[in-house]
């Protein structure tokens, strides 16, 4: 028997008896000759959400017009935080959804620095996604100008030591604000001990969820944690450019305030006053008229997440990981390709990222196969990483073989070379 023949076999038996298999007809899908690997990017459309669109299109706005706004959408962001906290491990009302990560990221980096008098530093690691760290430039660059930036070094390159966080938090520390899920390498920190190791010296923590939501299991109220951040179109379905969601735990949200005083923060939004009166919830965090056909768009993924659950959707985003690496270690490695995430699971978000000196050329073979092969869309990070995201709601066993099959043969024929070294505007 091939190595092939063996992993398929016992691709297919996992297949049958995976217990979310039948949550892939929610998805649209008309292209069986596609792997898609990117729902760590931009995940799949659900049906549902096709439907629920055309209604609010062409019915709420189209005919209903304005008078929708009382009948259908105020309640809207409420009904998507009840759903989000559940995902998440927190209270509906410590959930605000709207805007993007980074405008989210700023308001609470903002109106954390704001409450930590007398200090002075902010820390995060190097391998943090870039427009977090742009973010607190900038802070530092208009408003904090006394503040500096400490940035935690990745011994690995792939994963970030606890006790070099550790050894870099001090009693002058403001914020730690770091990925849960790094975005290159998948890494994932323990959340309850960093919480606590910050909390030691008084520092806030700041988290950002966005290659965690709906992949892995999160307790944010168990775990102690302040606020966090993260986006809804990855592992949550929600469509390009969704609204991202911050989470601020109930006892701060006195404390902090958004820097952004928008109407949709006020008290009463509707009595026009001319003075600023901040909400003292979690809507003071608003601040314009929420994307009423994103959140639309995002409602229908919600229900079928919840409805699959966070602890099946982890076992299962796992076992695909584990199977996926396992094939790489005995086929890929000896063909030049690298692991570039944690071997261990409990380390480890749903995707898995691989190296290798041509990862651009062989991102688009994969993508353009020059033969009758399926196309797999994973995505390329520089200057070399190929990642591929597991989304258990739709991805395969089979899948994975097929993967690693064409990843062997576009080294062993070197098909990559057909392909030029430009790159498009979005990799
Ligand atoms: C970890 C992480 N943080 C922040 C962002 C930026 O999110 P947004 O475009 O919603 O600001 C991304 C985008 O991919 C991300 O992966």
């Amino acid at each position: 028997m091939s190595v092939y023949s063996h992993y398929s076999k016992k691709a297919q038996e996992l297949d049958q008896s995976d217990q979310l298999a039948h949550y892939r007809d929610f998805f649209v899908s008309k292209n069986e000759n596609l792997i898609y690997l990117d729902g760590n990017s931009l995940g799949r459309l659900p049906k549902p959400a096709v439907s629920e669109l055309r209604n609010v299109i062409e019915y709420q706005w189209g005919q209903n017009l304005i008078r929708s706004w009382n009948e259908h959408w105020i309640g809207l962001q409420e009904r998507l935080a009840e759903k989000i906290a559940q995902i998440v491990g927190a209270q509906a009302d410590e959930i605000f959804v709207g805007d993007s990560t980074s405008v989210n990221f700023f308001k609470l980096a903002f109106a954390a620095l704001k409450i930590q008098q007398n200090k002075s530093v902010i820390v995060s690691d190097e391998l943090n996604f870039p427009s977090d760290l742009y973010l607190t430039q900038g802070l530092i660059n208009t408003s904090y100008p006394d503040h500096k930036l400490l940035l935690i070094k990745s011994r690995d390159g792939i994963s970030i030591d606890t006790h070099d966080i550790e050894s870099i938090l001090d009693e002058k520390t403001a914020l730690l604000t770091l990925s849960h899920v790094l975005y290159r390498s998948a890494f994932m920190y323990d959340m309850e001990k960093i919480n606590a190791l910050a909390h030691k010296r008084k520092a806030l923590v700041l988290w950002d969820l966005s290659h965690s939501t709906g992949a892995v299991r999160l307790q944010l109220n168990e775990s102690g944690a302040d606020m966090a951040v993260g986006c809804t179109y990855k592992y949550l379905n929600g469509g390009p450019g969704s609204p991202a969601f911050l989470f601020v735990r109930k006892e701060l949200q006195k404390e902090l305030q958004n820097p952004v005083w928008g109407w949709f923060g006020h008290q009463k939004p509707f009595d026009f006053e001319s003075v600023y009166v901040s909400n003292q919830d979690i809507k003071s965090f608003g601040a314009g008229t929420p994307p009423i056909l994103s959140m639309a768009a995002l409602e229908p993924s919600l229900k079928i997440i919840t409805e699959a659950g966070i602890a099946p959707i982890r076992h299962k985003s796992v076992a695909l990981s584990e199977f996926f690496k396992k094939m790489t270690t005995e086929i890929l490695l000896p063909s030049g390709y690298v692991m570039a995430s944690p071997s261990n699971p409990s380390e480890r978000g749903s995707h898995v990222s691989l190296r290798h000196p041509e990862g651009f050329r062989i991102c688009k073979s994969l993508i353009e196969p020059a033969n009758d092969s399926k196309s797999i869309i994973p995505d390329f990070r520089p200057p070399d990483y190929i990642r591929f995201g597991f989304a258990p709601l739709y991805n395969t066993f089979t899948e994975m073989v097929e993967t690693v099959a064409r990843l062997e043969q576009i080294i062993k024929t070197e098909e990559f070379k057909r392909h030029s070294e430009q790159k498009p505007v979005v990799t």
